[in-house]
């Protein structure tokens, strides 16, 4: 086929899917991305880390990015070379399961974590066989007491930095110091946090600790492909020391002879595209985004309380939850109706994540279409 006609053919599917511009889709981490970050992921496409012989120069910018991340994460600059380490991975899956892997071959042998944990903390349990319990919560955090009862020496505990349902944010230094009455590895998920909270510092938001400035935090999971603007597949996990070699197998027919990565083959123009959007945006470019996030969000929670709607729980990060009557059929006709909407069955809620394409042109849509549902 001549390739106008693939294109042809191609548009009919591009065409059923949900795009950031349409100003539809409220319930995803991702959003459209400048072209310059685009660009370059076409442009390194071809680079394969898992080979990491191969592309010396992606593996330069790697180690660029994993330098900002531990930034973010609040590493001290000065230890960056010998005591933090990380890569990038294919998303906060790989980068869950990737701390659990590691903590598993070191010795650690139970999982404690809340029902608001990412799902890949409980796959990561599954694949890796590690039982997991869990830790009830307060308000959406995870509760002290019951952590403080439940807890042992060999366990890993798993807080989050800005929960998937609800964006909040564990009481990560309360939970460092309890781990550290037992021999624990204790692994933060900031897969969507890590690129807010700094910034909400910044701007006087919260005030909390959830990296390594927290002793004993010993690995984390940061996103560039969530609120860091890159392009899937871009996660990442960060580890305080060379744990990597608890993974790390024998690969005789690869340039460098050794890998310890989940995966083996790995897609690098993302890295490539996290450097540019690092360079792009900057640490004032990442603020100006969180900033315009919750400025939205709280141009929509005035709104929503106006139009006689109730708010979920105060959000601590970009991300807002509706309470409503019945959020699976409000879901369904928001489908019907061509948009991406997202609801927690659990509390009874629709769930908005402020990302750039949320504005307050779509919240105003939103609620117009919300009203109507709510009243038929
Ligand atoms: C807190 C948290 N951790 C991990 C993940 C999984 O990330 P990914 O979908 O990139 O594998 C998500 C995804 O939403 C998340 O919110």
């Amino acid at each position: 086929m001549n390739p106008k006609r693939i294109k042809k053919i191609l548009q009919k599917y591009y065409e059923m899917d949900h795009h950031y511009e349409d100003g539809k889709v409220l319930g995803s981490m991702y959003t459209y991305l400048p072209e310059i970050v685009l660009d370059t992921f076409i442009k390194f496409y071809q680079a394969n880390l898992g080979n990491e012989g191969m592309y010396p120069g992606t593996k330069r910018m790697e180690e660029k990015v994993v330098k900002f991340l531990l930034t973010l994460s609040s590493a001290k600059a000065s230890l960056f070379e010998k005591k933090f380490f990380g890569h990038i991975v294919s998303g906060g899956t790989e980068a869950n399961i990737t701390a659990l892997w590691i903590a598993r071959n070191m010795g650690f042998n139970r999982i404690l974590t809340t029902k608001d944990a990412h799902f890949s903390i409980r796959k990561a349990a599954n694949i890796l066989n590690i039982p997991l319990e869990e830790i009830s919560m307060n308000t959406g955090k995870m509760d002290i007491g019951d952590l403080e009862s439940k807890i042992r020496d060999g366990d890993i505990v798993v807080a989050t930095a800005g929960t998937t349902p609800l964006g909040i944010v564990d009481p990560i230094k309360e939970i460092g110091e309890i781990c550290n009455l037992y021999d624990c590895f204790m692994h933060v998920d900031a897969a969507f946090g890590g690129f807010v909270i700094p910034f909400l510092r910044e701007l006087g938001y919260m005030d909390v600790k959830f990296g390594f400035d927290v002793p004993e935090v010993m690995s984390l999971t940061i996103d560039p492909h969530k609120m860091g603007m890159a392009p899937y597949p871009a996660g990442a996990i960060l580890m305080r020391g060379n744990l990597f070699k608890y993974i790390e197998v024998d690969a005789p027919y690869l340039v460098r002879g050794k890998n310890a990565s989940l995966l083996g083959t790995r897609q690098s123009g993302s890295v490539a595209a996290a450097y540019a959007s690092i360079l792009y945006f900057g640490w004032n470019g990442y603020r100006e985004i969180v900033k315009r996030c919750m400025e939205n969000m709280h141009y929509a929670i005035r709104r929503i309380q106006e139009e006689g709607f109730e708010i979920f729980i105060k959000p601590e990060l970009n991300i807002l939850n509706i309470k409503l009557k019945n959020p699976s059929r409000t879901k369904r006709e928001f489908l019907k109706r061509g948009w991406s909407v997202s609801i927690n069955p659990s509390y009874g809620t629709m769930r908005i994540v402020f990302m750039p394409h949320v504005t307050t042109r779509v919240i105003e849509n939103f609620l117009k279409v919300l009203k109507n549902i709510e009243k038929s």
